[in-house]
């Protein structure tokens, strides 16, 4: 009888789910739900939930009668929360201008870390149009998370004309019968952008010399220095406000009608057009310099003209500058030329140079 009692089997029920989340908090004895005729001898321990997998977990039980007994059962840590996506709902770009959907975008999880986000959906970077699109992450262990958003492609703004100026777009004739057209506030005359007392430019015009500009006054350069000269741009580039800002302070020293002769109006600046350099120096003494004379002498052979020649303030409204050059490209430079004695653009193109 004693020895029936002490076989007496210890009954426990186990938990019907001995998979458990992966991180989550449990210990080797959360699995025993309930236990008849004895106790548990293993002392309570946390177990690691940081690996996914299969564990055993071994527990010590005795019954009431002093009999121990081992229970060995597996349980398994599995992942299954899916990835948490982070991005922006809505993406908007112009029709032709891909954007990179997955820049904003990361998907993060508990136990992969940093998963890869895919894009599901069609979409058109060509076409106009709102596309729902989803992101979608999977992790390894197949929790997968989709995310929607909108794709929206908006049709390119037509560039609306005269936005600076007001003026409707004009085409006219010069006096030597040259061809002006002005478009959004800007001037050409057969071809040649034009920024004078007379003709103006929109304030947002421009945005640095342009690369003829620059490919030519570097080849001008290379040719200073063959001739042992060295000349270097102290002015070239300036925008509507820096124009206004230089203007403005001459103004301030001078006078305006002082200032008029020799420096432009904001938006009437030639610097402006990004055609135009001030070489190595802003003093009239700069023509006997062998630097003033090679430029004079040379320019145009790499299509730049003295744009303000001795004795031209009438004509082109501007004091003699022997510093500045305009590039024109080297046909017109070698017409403006003229064999040293320089024409300028006003009375090539039959135009003025005048303040209304
Ligand atoms: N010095 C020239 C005229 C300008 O200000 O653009
Ligand atoms: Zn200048």
């Amino acid at each position: 009888m004693w020895l029936y009692l002490y076989y007496q089997k210890i009954e426990f029920v186990l938990a019907k789910d001995l998979t458990v989340p992966y991180n989550s908090s449990i210990t080797n004895l959360s699995f025993i739900e309930n236990i008849k005729n004895g106790k548990i001898l293993t002392k309570e321990e946390k177990i690691d939930t940081t690996k996914l997998g299969t564990k055993k977990i071994t527990l010590t039980f005795q019954n009431q009668y002093g009999r121990k007994e081992n229970q060995t059962f597996a349980i398994t840590v599995v992942d299954i929360t899916p990835p948490e996506i982070k991005f922006q709902e809505n993406l908007t770009t112009i029709e032709g201008n891909e954007i990179d959907l997955l820049k904003d975008v990361t998907a993060f999880d508990d136990v992969d870390q940093e998963v890869k986000v895919l894009v599901e959906g069609t979409y058109d970077f060509q076409k106009v149009g709102t596309y729902s699109l989803s992101y979608v992450a999977k992790d390894q262990s197949g929790n997968e998370t989709k995310k929607e958003f909108t794709l929206t492609v908006e049709q390119k703004k037509v560039p609306q004309s005269n936005t600076n100026t007001n003026q409707p777009d004009t085409t006219f004739t010069t006096s030597k019968g040259f061809q002006g057209t002005t478009k959004n506030g800007v001037t050409y005359i057969d071809g040649v952008l034009i920024a004078n007392k007379t003709y103006s430019l929109p304030s947002n015009y421009g945005n640095g010399l342009t690369q003829d500009t620059m490919n030519a006054f570097n080849e001008m350069k290379n040719g200073a220095k063959t001739a042992g000269l060295n000349i270097e741009i102290i002015s070239g580039f300036r925008s509507y406000n820096k124009q206004n800002t230089i203007y403005n302070n001459y103004v301030a020293r001078d006078g305006k009608t002082a200032a008029d002769r020799y420096s432009a109006r904001p938006g009437h600046s030639e610097h402006q057009t990004g055609m135009a350099v001030d070489i190595n120096s802003l003093y009239t003494s700069f023509e006997n310099t062998a630097e003033g004379k090679w430029l004079s002498a040379n320019s145009y052979q790499y299509g730049f003209i003295l744009r303000y020649p001795k004795d031209g303030e009438n004509i082109t409204g501007y004091m003699y500058e022997p510093w500045h050059f305009r590039y024109v490209g080297k046909d017109l430079a070698t017409k403006l030329y003229n064999n040293g004695s320089w024409i300028t653009l006003e009375e090539y193109f039959g135009i003025t140079s005048q303040y209304e």
